[in-house]
């Protein structure tokens, strides 16, 4: 197929950047380039451009005005943990959390795969800025792609265009990211509709000269180089350096009753619920949750020393199955148009399903193969890891000041894992070095749905773990670090736990809304309104006055005992696991982590 991309010449006088465009393009040669603006009518033609060639399909304009929906290769549905590499300089920088691979060696395989890669295909240039235009929290990307489908969606993820591009002038700092699909069209062959080298995919970052390159897969955070590439795994490097947080983080907004705003930020690994907490719609009467960001929390100081946080990203990249009126639906009336959905069922009349967006499934669909699907299929229709990429501006529950270039003051840091047993509802550390602690042993269990032993801790320090773009240790000691700086408040750090089991195996926290309690008392004890007692992993709060409002759960207060118990005994033999998972740290363990677990260990002993 001809290729029907608009093109736009460079409308910047940045000499680092219009070399470099010239550079890469030299390496993969594309038929053209266009420099995107990121303007509505851009974005209006190549949606055009991808549904002439098949990649999207136009969803009803009754059912979803304004809605695509794109199907990916089979091959390329996810973000490839064992294809992404830390290339530092020293194998020992990247630590035992990441894929490290010797620089000249990946820039050598790299030149290989890259050379002629945009062949028949078109160079968008997308400039980006992660954060506000102009905060002094942003900073500015520029990504190099042949994927159009990447293009519109940097432009709803980023503040993408040529305001990125005068923010960074004639001399601004930038993060290069380079990105091909890996699949040149050579002598006119056809295109397909999910262009992609599946078996050649390398996410790679340089975190010394601050370069992302990645290759052979469209899809997600492989591909939208924005988001864990740049505003985590190269973000967390830059951090460090520089004296400030990149984080795994949603953020919200908790107004009380009586009118008072607390800013949270919160950590939880994947499948525990993040989007959710941040868009909630609380079910204690008076409280009131908005949004400012599901995913990403960037934070630097204040003149006041507190940490002021922003959402570097402009938009959702959310999990869809599952996601229903019942669990969000401040996110089910922001998809209810303008949206890009990718591996979706689609429905006869033009809309889309996934699992649990309805109590009965449609009789008919196309599942996310593109192939004809009904309830007794034997096979879900729509991918597990179907997404809908979404504007920000959508979500009914956004914070009027979610775009405020000085951040939002962070009070509290919430922590969480998916823990059937063991863990209380909800504690206190005693200060931000226990805070760390807690962070940096924070585990889910395993379910069925893995391999291995059922009920095996899995850590997920600071739900970093596939994200941080250095040695682990070093990312412990960086945030012990950033709390001595001169006059620094640090957040206050909770640990949240909603999925503790009862013996009947079932829940025994309601959970979704009902949240809102704990954050009520978090918001309570920040502001210094709540009581906790002293125990050996922490605060916790007490039964009744003081602690987690009940008012109309409907929960006996049995219950709620067990919920805020302490387990003692099985805290005591979870710590042989928590100490290997320290030790694999080495001597990169802050020593002040060493001495928490020790601490732990003498204060389990003895109560
Ligand atoms: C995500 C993730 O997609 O954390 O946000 O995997
Ligand atoms: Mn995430």
């Amino acid at each position: 197929m001809a290729n029907t991309a608009p093109t736009r010449q460079a409308t910047t006088n940045h000499e680092g950047l219009l070399a470099w465009v010239d550079e890469v393009g030299a390496l993969t040669q594309p038929d053209a380039i266009h420099w995107c603006d990121g303007s509505a009518e851009e974005y209006d033609l190549l949606a055009q451009a991808l549904i002439d060639a098949g990649t999207f399909e136009r969803l009803s304009d009754v059912k979803r005005p304004g809605s695509y929906l794109a199907l990916s290769d089979p091959a390329d549905v996810a973000r490839v943990e064992d294809r992404t590499f830390i290339c530092s300089e020293r194998d020992s920088d990247a630590g035992p959390n990441n894929n490290w691979r010797d620089p000249a060696q990946m820039r050598e395989t790299l030149g290989g795969l890259f050379r002629g890669s945009m062949r028949g295909r078109t160079m968008y240039v997308v400039p980006f800025s992660m954060g506000p235009i102009g905060s002094p929290i942003s900073h500015i990307g520029v990504q190099l792609t042949d994927s159009p489908y990447v293009a519109v969606s940097m432009r709803i993820m980023t503040r993408m265009g040529q305001a990125a591009l005068d923010a960074l002038g004639s001399d601004g700092e930038f993060v290069p990211c380079v990105h091909s699909v890996g699949a040149p069209l050579i002598d006119g062959a056809r295109d397909v509709p999910w262009p992609c080298n599946a078996d050649n995919k390398y996410i790679v970052h340089y975190p010394e000269t601050r370069e992302i390159w990645s290759f052979g897969s469209g899809y997600g955070g492989n591909a939208l180089l924005g988001k864990k590439c740049f505003a985590l795994r190269m973000a967390s490097v830059m951090a460090r350096e520089q004296g400030w947080m990149a984080e795994h983080m949603l953020i919200l907004k908790l107004t009380s009753p009586e009118g008072e705003v607390s800013y949270f930020a919160g950590a939880f690994p994947s499948a525990c619920g993040k989007t959710n907490l941040a868009m909630m719609v609380p079910a204690l009467p008076g409280w009131r949750v908005e949004t400012i960001g599901d995913d990403i929390a960037w934070m630097k100081f204040g003149e006041d020393g507190r940490l002021y946080a922003v959402n570097p990203e402009s938009g959702f990249f959310g999990v869809a199955p599952n996601t229903s009126a019942l669990t969000n639906a401040n996110a089910i009336d922001m998809v209810a148009a303008d949206t890009i959905f990718t591996n979706c069922a689609r429905t006869p009349d033009g809309d889309v399903w996934w699992e649990g967006l309805t109590e009965a499934p449609p009789a008919h669909a196309t599942d996310w193969r593109g192939q004809e699907w009904t309830p007794d299929a034997g096979r879900p229709a729509a991918h597990p890891n179907a997404r809908f990429t979404v504007a920000a501006a959508r979500c009914p529950s956004m914070a009027p000041e979610w775009e405020d270039p000085r951040g939002v003051p962070i009070s509290a840091i919430l922590l969480g894992g998916r823990r059937a047993s063991t863990v209380p509802l909800v504690f206190e550390a005693r200060d931000w070095e226990h805070g760390t602690f807690l962070g940096a042993t924070m585990a889910s269990e395993t379910t069925a749905a893995q391999t291995g032993a059922v009920g095996a801790l899995r850590f997920d320090p600071m739900a970093m773990l596939p994200f941080c773009g250095y040695h682990m240790g070093d990312y412990f000691a960086h945030w012990l670090t950033v709390a001595r700086r001169e006059g620094a408040r640090m957040p206050r750090v909770f640990h949240v736990n909603w999925f503790r089991k009862g013996a009947d195996g079932r829940f025994m926290w309601p959970g979704y809304g009902e949240n809102a309690r704990v954050l009520a008392w978090v918001f309570r004890r920040v502001a210094g309104d709540a009581e906790a007692v002293d125990t050996p992993i922490g605060l916790v709060p007490p039964i009744g006055d003081g602690g987690i409002d009940t008012t109309g759960l409907g929960i006996d207060g049995e219950t709620m005992a067990t919920l805020l118990e302490v387990d003692t005994a099985a805290w005591a033999a979870a710590l042989p696991e928590i100490r290997a998972h320290l030790a694999r740290f080495g001597d990169r363990l802050p020593s002040e982590l060493a001495a928490q677990m020790d601490e732990l260990e003498r204060r389990l002993a003895a109560a």
